[in-house]
């Protein structure tokens, strides 16, 4: 997951017929928060010169939560922001239409050539199967190659289908364009049926109830609220791992409940994903603090590798044993956390 940018050109070799795929090499620069800001908005626009530096990417959205009328507006407005901003070491991605919609071409038609040279990734929502991505690989391949561009555009894919999560292997590896993948669990949600009205996070209903104790039958028993996502997370992240992509958390919608915010980023920190997405900017802080590594954490991992010494064995550290396998889990954080400081 480390290594320069490769030239738009070197994207070209796989889609020649019969060639094999070359291995991948993602920038890996980091992504803890992805914020989203509707380009269309003049309020929110003015705002993005003054992000810069602040989260690692800036996302102009394109794609639900910005009114049909305003879809052009919106494209636009991005354009614009791109050409105006200088983003430095913030990221800057889209979230276009889907692919099935009246506004994807046009999104796409007008942003490569107009800012190409400016976005980091392209975020493909809706994503049902390695045909979607290949789809969008060859049109940013004839687009990149029509304006010139010597530096690929990744791009991203929310999961949020019940086909996506049936396809999510083949997803991860139909490009080596594939920079990562999001949970997007509103429309999720809604093509499985389940029964949440929100935005992420949880339901209060979804729990389990402790087992009765047979010496106090009649005493009430308490109850643990379950993460509805969990599922959804860990199949996304052994593909994403499988294939050397980043696994994303997606929205969480109640922004006045920053506590249930950074649990819900925490779990999914833990099971492997790398960032979420942000959708107010109290949630960038949640973002950054959730998805770097602790002091305390970074410190232990550093005990652990130096105590492994040549890496094999076994040795006991404050009671505990530590070998191989605990080593390497010690060197994820380590290496995360030298990817943040860098
Ligand atoms: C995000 O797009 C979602 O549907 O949750
Ligand atoms: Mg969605």
């Amino acid at each position: 997951m480390t290594g320069s940018p490769r030239s738009a050109k070197d994207f070209f070799a796989p889609l020649a017929v019969g060639a094999p795929a070359p291995l991948r090499e993602i920038p890996a620069r980091p992504s803890r928060a992805i914020h989203f800001f509707d380009p269309s908005n003049p309020k929110m626009a003015a705002k993005v010169p003054d992000m810069v530096g602040t989260v690692d990417v800036l996302l102009g959205n394109l794609e639900d939560a910005v009114k049909a009328d305003n879809k052009e507006a919106a494209r636009e407005g991005l354009v614009t922001i791109a050409r105006e901003t200088s983003f430095g070491p913030t990221q800057l991605w889209t979230r276009i239409n889907a692919l099935d919609s009246p506004w994807v071409l046009d999104d796409l038609t007008t942003l490569v050539p107009a800012i190409g040279d400016k976005l980091d990734v392209v975020m493909v929502p809706k994503v049902q199967g390695a045909e979607d991505i290949h789809y969008v690989d060859r049109l940013l391949a004839q687009l990149e190659a029509k304006a010139g561009l010597d530096r690929p555009i990744l791009v991203h894919a929310i999961l949020e289908t019940a086909r996506g999560v049936a396809n999510v292997e083949e997803i991860c590896g139909a490009s080596p364009r594939m920079q990562g993948l999001s949970l997007g669990p509103a429309d999720l949600a809604a093509d499985r049926r389940m029964k949440t009205t929100r935005v992420g996070g949880g339901h209060p209903g979804y729990l389990v109830r402790r087992d009765p104790n047979p010496d106090q039958p009649d005493a009430v028993r308490p109850t643990y609220q379950q993460d509805l996502w969990h599922y959804t997370i860990a199949r996304m992240v052994d593909a994403c791992a499988m294939h050397g992509i980043y696994p994303y958390y997606g929205p969480f919608g109640d922004i006045a409940d920053v506590v249930a915010c950074e649990d819900q980023f925490r779990n999914a920190f833990l099971l492997g994903c790398v960032g979420t997405w942000s959708l107010h900017p109290k949630q960038i802080a949640i973002a950054n603090k959730v998805f770097s590594p602790s002091v305390e954490d970074i410190t232990h991992a550093r005990r652990v590798v130096a105590a492994m010494g040549d890496g094999t064995g076994a040795v006991m550290l404050d009671g505990k044993m530590e070998d191989d396998a605990s080593l390497k889990q010690c060197l994820v954080l380590v290496e995360l956390a030298e990817q943040l400081a860098a």
